[in-house]
């Protein structure tokens, strides 16, 4: 009932673990595969980073503050985070990200390597400078890291896009464009918090990515709109819905909206380590008492 694939990639249910969220190593990614159709790694560079200081990540009213920066133990480092990740059973997608166009089919190669089952491209992250936000919200540039990354492996390629974009709809004309298999749809927005008491910013990059049940409304947007451009351009690619999704009802709705597969992020803080088991049970409750025999069957159905 809850079976489906993705860009060839077989999911035993449309729920995948979000980039940054216990996907920094192999151990706990494996942890999670067995409740999850497919896992999605931290996302990786060239070369290592120590991210940002602490706090680092801060829990609000309505959703989580983070700037992380790309910590990460460099792509050379990830090789037994992939195999330890696999043995969890579920597809492993593996996350990059590159401050130039060649990067991202080098690290894509490397990723095949270690036996990814596909690759997603960062090409969102809102708070590190050069990195993912400038590139990712140009189309030409999305074309050109597409295209790097198609041209080097075999595997499926994901674009990630970000939200703090006026144009989604070309980004994701532009990925399809250059081969992609699907587009991934949001990363975090961003915002930033202020400590009234100490007169200063919370976090020790002051500005950060925003995610949790406050994103959703705004991920479901950018999700319908590439939807409904898709549907008018005859796109056949997925589109992989992520932002605030915390509850079965909400995985619905954003494949309702367009959405063949969600990604599960932020929930974790909320419902802790069953997160995606519990979300399958109340999306499976849903198909049942809605009369569908299938996840497939909501897909775009809020469509016009
Ligand atoms: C602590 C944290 C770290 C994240 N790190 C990454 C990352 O490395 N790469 C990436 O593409 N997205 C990253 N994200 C964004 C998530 O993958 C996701 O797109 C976003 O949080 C929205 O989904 P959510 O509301 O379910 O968390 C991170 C999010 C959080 C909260």
């Amino acid at each position: 009932m809850l079976d489906t694939i993705i860009a060839g990639l077989k999911l035993k249910n449309p729920l995948i673990l979000a980039s940054g969220i216990l996907d920094e190593v192999g151990s706990t990614m494996s942890e999670i595969a067995v409740q999850a159709g497919a896992l999605v790694t931290k996302s990786v560079g060239k070369e290592a980073r120590e991210g940002y200081g602490n706090p680092a990540v801060v829990p609000l009213e309505h959703g989580i503050l983070n700037a992380v920066g790309l910590a990460n133990p460099g792509i050379e480092n990830y090789a037994e985070e992939i195999k330890e990740a696999k043995k969890g059973g579920a597809p492993v997608i593996g996350s990059v990200f590159s401050s130039d166009f060649e990067g991202f089919g080098y690290l894509a190669g490397k990723m095949e390597e270690y036996g990814a089952d596909a690759v997603e491209l960062n090409l969102s992250c809102p708070h590190v400078k050069g990195y993912g936000m400038e590139m990712g919200s140009r189309p030409e540039d999305v074309k050109r890291s597409v295209e790097s990354a198609v041209s080097s492996v075999k595997i499926p390629v994901f674009a990630k896009f970000t939200p703090n974009t006026h144009n989604i709809s070309s980004l994701a004309m532009a990925a399809y464009e250059s081969n992609a298999s699907g587009v991934v749809a949001i990363n975090t927005l961003k915002g930033m918090a202020i400590n009234a008491d100490a007169g200063m910013p919370v976090l020790a990059n002051k500005v950060g990515g925003y995610s949790g049940p406050a994103i959703k409304p705004i991920g479901l947007r950018l999700v319908y709109e590439i939807a409904t451009m898709f549907k008018i351009e005859k796109v056949k690619i997925p589109i992989i819905g992520v932002g605030g999704i915390t509850t079965g009802t909400d995985a619905i709705e954003y494949m309702m909206a367009g959405a063949s597969a969600v990604q599960v992020g932020s929930a974790f803080y909320y419902r802790g380590k069953d997160t995606m088991e519990l979300i399958a049970g109340e999306i499976e409750n849903f198909l049942k008492e809605s009369g569908y025999s299938s996840v497939r069957e909501v897909i775009g159905v809020a469509l016009s």
